[in-house]
């Protein structure tokens, strides 16, 4: 089922969110919305709180890019309970977008890879550090967790440039080709 993405303004957005325990209800279901959610927004990556649910969980799917980096063939994840336990010093800028601040892309400086602990859909433990690509987007994705969306990282000169197109999604008006909900 395609849920609608809750766009900036919407309070969900700004929680911390919760770890999930394996009877979450229906936990199967929503991690196969959430997947169907993201392809239908043509999205790389989606978390809980962006369809209103203020719980650790994560979609990610790179095999759109696959063109370009084959390494990510097929490349589908789910990303449960996920937690950054450091960060490498050297940072990287590249450009982001995200399906919650839709019109809205500016570049974003993030250190290039992270030591991260997470569950598979599966329920299997993974502890690993990741670079890269998948580095970037896990950082994304993991920051809706705690609340912080990419433009919380920009200057204070970009964060005025796109004030206006701020403005107009707190107002309810959200120009994009999916479905979502807004404050009004
Ligand atoms: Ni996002």
């Amino acid at each position: 089922m395609i849920l609608p993405i809750y766009v900036y303004g919407q309070s969900v957005l700004r929680q911390d969110a919760e770890d999930i325990t394996p009877d979450y209800p229906n936990l199967k279901q929503l991690v196969a919305d959430m997947h169907e959610t993201m392809d239908r927004a043509d999205g790389v990556g989606l978390a809980a709180p962006q369809v209103g649910l203020p719980i650790r969980v994560v979609v990610v799917n790179l095999d759109c890019l696959s063109d370009d980096m084959p390494e990510f063939k097929g490349f589908r994840r789910t990303y449960i309970n996920p937690h950054i336990l450091e960060m490498g010093e050297e940072m990287v800028s590249m450009e982001e977008g995200c399906l919650s601040l839709p019109g809205i892309h500016e570049s974003v400086k993030r250190p290039d890879k992270i030591h991260v602990t997470y569950l598979d859909e599966d329920m299997n433990a993974h502890d690993e550090w990741v670079e890269g690509y998948l580095a970037r987007v896990m950082q994304h994705e993991f920051d809706h967790l705690d609340g912080t969306m990419f433009i919380d990282h920009l200057s204070s000169l970009r964060k005025q440039m796109i004030k206006g197109k701020l403005n107009n999604m707190l107002k309810g008006k959200a120009r994009c080709a999916y479905k979502v909900k807004t404050v009004k």
